[in-house]
């Protein structure tokens, strides 16, 4: 857990202007009065609390509502945006902030722009207008009800469009792409000297966003994943070295196959991002699954869609977010295994977009309300350039260049791929040194 690379610095987070006006939320700033406390800008989180220096090393700002506050909300115009792939929750966070904003601090324009940043361009649809009575229901369904896109539209051109709806703050759902295109247009804004706070809230079932533990989307999508591995694990079983193979999505981090096998504990193969792994050779996987059904009668295995991409030969190409288009690693490890045993009899599951279409679990359901509520209490405090982030399960403030060109990906030497390799059985290495 050692950031040797983040300063203290790099976890300040940026100011539209002084928060000056009284909050009207009527909370405590007294302990023990039975009231729910303010948060105050000086509480913070060390980033490692194990490191020696933790007290004067980079900590987080914790997320809550403040005492002191930059917007008058009646005055304010907000707006929501939600971008990238879908994923469970999404219409929880929207529902969230309309409320929080609606209820809490009396504002009373909310616009919801149209298929993600495209909603923001000079040829946007236009955008709804979100009251409570929109959005009250929405969260009992999965993916946006605002539609979403990939690609960026340039910082300028959508600054233009804030300040032509005259927008003061702006909320950002999306992945870490979405988080680069929030953090270039925080940037323009700063640059015209403009007090517009761009509010980020991480999004995605992968959950690789860089210093947040956890993404909402993520335990919904676990939980849908395991049953996919139950599924596959009921048809090995059924069949004399019945092999069950279940693809997931996992781009550069293998978080939802990995923690979906922990779920299970069904699957004995998990193959992630993060490690690589000869097909063939006698460390390889053909080799490993031909063994385990020569000792059990059945394997179940579950792969990562980023996994393994560099035994595919595949043409490189992007799709409009800019990430590589991956070569399908699901359907190469069917054939290979399919023409390496061909007397395993061999079921195949994709269920990636199912997963990601579900509608939020109850756990994710109270994430993202939570998540929701501290966007708008940053937001109205006049903070900007930041997203909400998740650290040793306290809620946080993520200045946004911190997150921007990272990603977070299993750590092979930690306790949690230990778990993953000791449920699974399989080696610690899948391949010739
Ligand atoms: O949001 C991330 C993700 O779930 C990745 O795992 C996956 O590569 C990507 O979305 C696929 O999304 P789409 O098919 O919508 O481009």
């Amino acid at each position: 857990m050692s950031h040797p690379e983040v300063v203290p610095e790099a976890l300040i987070v940026d100011t539209v202007g002084p928060a000056e006006l009284p909050s009207p939320l009527g909370l405590s700033a007294v302990k023990g009065d039975e009231i729910a406390d303010y948060t105050t800008d000086d509480r913070r989180l060390p980033l490692d609390p194990t490191a020696p220096n933790a007290a004067s090393g980079p900590r987080f700002e914790l997320a809550g509502a403040r005492e002191r506050i930059y917007f008058a909300g009646p005055k304010v115009n907000a707006a929501i945006v939600t971008c990238g792939g879908l994923c469970p929750g999404m219409n929880n966070v929207i529902r969230g902030l309309v409320m929080q904003l609606w209820h809490a601090y009396g504002v009373r324009r909310i616009l919801g722009f149209r298929y993600g940043y495209a909603g923001l361009s000079e040829r946007r649809e236009p955008p709804w207008e979100l009251t409570p009575e929109l959005v009250k229901d929405c969260h009992h369904q999965g993916g946006t009800i605002l539609g979403s896109s990939r690609g960026p539209v340039a910082a300028e051109e959508m600054c233009r469009t804030l300040l032509e709806l005259r927008i003061d703050m702006l909320f950002v759902i999306g992945g870490d792409g979405t988080m680069r295109g929030a953090h270039a247009l925080a940037q323009e804004v700063s640059r015209q000297g403009l007090p517009i706070a761009i509010v980020g809230i991480p999004k995605t079932i992968d959950n690789d966003i860089a210093f947040v533990e956890r993404t909402f989307g993520y335990a919904t999508a676990v939980a849908q994943a395991s049953a996919a591995i139950t599924a596959a694990h009921v048809e090995a079983t059924g069949a004399k070295n019945g092999i069950g193979l279940v693809k997931l999505m996992g781009r550069h981090s293998g978080y939802v196959a990995a923690s979906a096998v922990l779920a299970s504990r069904d699957a004995n193969l998990v193959l992630v991002p993060e490690s690589r792994f000869d097909l063939d050779g006698p460390a390889g996987v053909l080799r490993f699954i031909e063994q385990r059904l020569a000792a059990r009668g059945h394997a179940v295995i579950v792969v990562a869609e980023g996994a393994g991409q560099e035994l595919i030969e595949s043409e490189s190409t992007t799709d409009r977010s800019g990430n590589q288009r991956l070569a399908d690693i699901g359907v190469f490890l069917r054939d290979a295994l399919r023409q390496a045993l061909p007397d395993a009899p061999l079921k195949y599951i994709d269920p990636s977009y199912l997963i990601r279409a579900a509608p939020a679990s109850a756990d994710d359901a109270i994430f993202c309300g939570q998540l929701a509520e501290d966007a708008v209490h940053a937001a109205m405090a006049g903070k900007t350039g930041l997203l909400i982030g998740l650290w040793m399960n306290r809620r946080t403030h993520v200045p946004l260049p911190a997150v921007v060109g990272r990603h977070k990906r299993i750590s092979l030497d930690g306790s949690f791929w230990r778990n993953v390799v000791e449920t699974t059985g399989q080696p610690q290495l899948l391949r010739s040194r």
